[in-house]
Formats: C-alpha cells, sequence, structure tokens
C-alpha cells in the first residue's frame, strides 16, 4: 500500500495524465476515406469477435502507443524482454492468427481489408510481415506454464500460427453487444476533465462485485478524486460471470453504495488472458490510457487456479519503475469478527482464526448450491441480482 501515496509526478495535459507512450493512437479514419477504401477490391479478411475488438482497441488509442497487429520484431521483444522493440514496456502479445492457408492467400506486405464474420469491413491494414513464432516458448514465458489446463495456453494452443503484422486503420466502428456501454479513452479522459479529477483509479474485473472488491475500491477512493469501474467485455473462460450480469450487479452496487460522481462505470471490450502479473501491467497500461493515474490490483489479479503465486501481480511492478501509473498494491481484504467489518492485514491486529475470508469461487458456490450469503462476502442487493439470473448468468 505504500505506493498509493507516491505522487504522480509524470506530465499531464489539462488535468488529465499522458497516455502510454505520450500520444493517444487515432486510427479512425474518416468517413469519405473509409467509404473510398470500401469500395475498393483489396482483399479480405474474415477475422473473428475477439481480433475485432482488438482492432478496435487500437484504432481508439486503448493500445497506445501501438498502432498494429505485432511484427516479429516487437512479439519476440514482448516475449522475451515485457518490452516493445523500442523499449516501452509492454507485457501481452497483441497478434492476429490466421491459418496457414489465408496466409498463402495474402500478400506478404500491401493493404488488405479486415472485415468481420457477417462481412462488413472493420479495418484496412498494411500487411509488414506474415510470420510464425514457437508457441511453447510464448506460452512458458507470458503464462508461466505449458499445461492446456490453462485457459489462455489452451486458446493460444488452439488459435492459427501464422501471425499476420502491420498497422490498422479503422473503417467502421464494430457492431457488437454493449457498444454504449464501452466508452473510449478520449471519452473517458474527456469526462475525468469535466469532473476536474487529477487522480483516477483504474479498476479491472471479470467478475460481479463482492465485498473484498468494494473495499479495495472505496480505499483507493480514499486516496483518488474517482475510478474508473471497468469491467472486461469479451471472451471469458467457461464459468465466469456472463458480462450482461457483471454490469447489472455493478450499477446495482454503484447506484446504492457509491458517491454517484466518484465512479465512470464503462466496459472493456477485450478478451481475458488469465496471465496473472503480465496481464497486472497489460491491465494497468491499458486503463492509463483511459486517464487512470492509478490501478488497482489485488489478489491474484488476472490469474486463475493456481498457476500464480497470489501476490506475484504485485511484485511484477517492481519491474516497471517508469510505467507511468501508480500500481496500488493492495493485499486480500476479509471479513474480521472482532473488528466488525471488513479489514486487511495493513489495519487488522486481529489473528487468523477471526478472519473469514471473501472470494468469488465462495459466490458461485452459494448459488450452486442454493444458499444465502452473509452480507460481509456480497452486499444482499448485488446477490439478488445474481440469483435471479440463475445459471443464465454463467458463460
Ligand atoms: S480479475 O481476473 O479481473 O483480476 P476479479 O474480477 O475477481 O478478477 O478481480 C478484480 C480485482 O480485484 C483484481 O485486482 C483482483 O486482484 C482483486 N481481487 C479480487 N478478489 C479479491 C480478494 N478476495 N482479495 C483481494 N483482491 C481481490
Amino acid at each position: 500500500m505504500d505506493s498509493c501515496f507516491r505522487r504522480n509526478d509524470r506530465e499531464v495535459e489539462g488535468n488529465v495524465i499522458d497516455p502510454h507512450g505520450g500520444a493517444l493512437v487515432n486510427r479512425v479514419l474518416d468517413s469519405r476515406e473509409a467509404e473510398k477504401i470500401k469500395r475498393s477490391k483489396l482483399p479480405r479478411l474474415k477475422a473473428s469477435d475477439d481480433i475485432i475488438l482488438d482492432v478496435e482497441k487500437i484504432a481508439i488509442g486503448a493500445y497506445s502507443p501501438l498502432t498494429d497487429f505485432m511484427c516479429r520484431q516487437d512479439l519476440s521483444s514482448v516475449v522475451d524482454r515485457m518490452k516493445l522493440a523500442d523499449g516501452t514496456p509492454w507485457t501481452i502479445p497483441i497478434f492476429l492468427p490466421v491459418g496457414r492457408e489465408t496466409a498463402r492467400s495474402l500478400p506478404a506486405r500491401g493493404n488488405i481489408i479486415i472485415s468481420d464474420d457477417k462481412g462488413r469491413d472493420i479495418a484496412l491494414m498494411e500487411v509488414k510481415e506474415i510470420y510464425s513464432f514457437p508457441r511453447r516458448k510464448w506460452a512458458e514465458k507470458v503464462y508461466g506454464t505449458q499445461s492446456t489446463r490453462h485457459p489462455g495456453v489452451k486458446r493460444l494452443f488452439d488459435t492459427h500460427d501464422r501471425l499476420v503484422g502491420g498497422d490498422i486503420w479503422m473503417i467502421d466502428k464494430p457492431g457488437f453487444a454493449f457498444e454504449k456501454f464501452n466508452l473510449t479513452p478520449a471519452q473517458t479522459r474527456r469526462v475525468i476533465k469535466k469532473r476536474a479529477w487529477k487522480t483516477v483509479a483504474g479498476f479491472q474485473t471479470r467478475n460481479a462485485p463482492h465485498r473484498a472488491h468494494e473495499y479495495l475500491q472505496k480505499t483507493a477512493l480514499c486516496i483518488t478524486d474517482g475510478i474508473l469501474v471497468h469491467p472486461i467485455i469479451g471472451w471469458k473462460k467457461h464459468g465466469d460471470f456472463r458480462p450482461e450480469l457483471v454490469i447489472k450487479a455493478y450499477k446495482t452496487l454503484i447506484s446504492k453504495y457509491f458517491p454517484g460522481d466518484s465512479v465512470i462505470f464503462a466496459g472493456l471490450a477485450t478478451a481475458m488472458r488469465y496471465a496473472g502479473p503480465r496481464e497486472a501491467v497489460f491491465h494497468a497500461i491499458i486503463r492509463k490510457n483511459y486517464g487512470c493515474t492509478h490501478f488497482i490490483v489485488g489478489r491474484d489479479h488476472a490469474g486463475v487456479g493456481d498457476f500464480y503465486d497470489k501476490y506475484e501481480a504485485h511484485r511484477i511492478f517492481d519491474l516497471f519503475p517508469d510505467i507511468g501509473v501508480v500500481p496500488l498494491l493492495m493485499r486480500g481484504p476479509y471479513y474480521c469478527s472482532r473488528c466488525g467489518e471488513v479489514v486487511s492485514d495493513r489495519v487488522c491486529p486481529h489473528a487468523e482464526k477471526w478472519h473469514k475470508h471473501i472470494s468469488g469461487t465462495m459466490v458461485r458456490k452459494s448459488l450452486s448450491e442454493g444458499r444465502e450469503l452473509p452480507g460481509y462476502i456480497m452486499r444482499k442487493e448485488v446477490f439478488e441480482v445474481l440469483k435471479k439470473a440463475g445459471k443464465q448468468g454463467f458463460i
């Protein structure tokens, strides 16, 4: 927690922090240019929903300073050094995989159009390189394992092995679910500016909020002017909550238990990678692009099963002293029956026998067994939302 009192002394534009790399990428074409490209006979590459989400993230600057799906030099630098080739910190590969036959049909260099599964033209891409990369090495370095029990590794191994690298310009905004809910970095930056917040904490989540989440958010709010609650609206593994339920549950929590003008609530349309520590840094960088000066990292951030040590996602930030966003490294809150409230080991002196742990697993178990949950694990109103959704609430 010491880090939360470190001042963020990076340059700010107005009152809003600089994006990663210094400038917010904007690769959205104006409508005249877009129309011209749509009429062209350039080769089309049909891409999956996940790729389309990444196309949009690149174009709107969520992945600043990236302007492209990575070429080999950046990808191997990210895998090996957790940096882009130019030395900018970056921990997760952003890549466009295609099958071998498709790879053969594409120009080795030159322009193509990326279209979605309905055949809508979404982006112009200047292909610079088509290549392959050893995926076992990638899995080991990025996920820390080659086990296909890991959902991120399984997904990597199941995908095509030819990668297309090159710059992106968005022709048309993809029409995906929750579009209105997914603000762009420019939009959240405008809200931050308007509210004259100097400090903003980003909160990543893939779950419905329990009391440990709320504790982390409110602890951050004690030292920052506002918070961006930013659930992932993209691919998640089987057994996770559906995005619509996460949104509903958060709307309930925020309307009843947060001062409304201290929260920006929006979705982040990208896939979960479950890459633990590396994903924590990735998540922090993205939220910096959305205007956050601080980023909350709790227990087992973006972790899955027992693949990562509970606080490995804290320690990785020691390697990134110049990342430009302050990590708020917070240890797991629990309910202490002596304190009579949700606390953490930073403020509670009582022995473990008085502690009651709070976790998403407990929430899911209670739901599947039809048991009630004490209010110190989840707000009653939030639990009601989950109960109502029943099995439909899960992927
Ligand atoms: S995550 O995959 O997005 O990290 P989740 O939505 O559960 O999962 O967590 C969001 C944030 O809250 C992460 O920073 C995570 O470390 C933190 N967190 C979740 N549950 C707890 C808990 N019981 N104690 C401490 N931190 C937690």
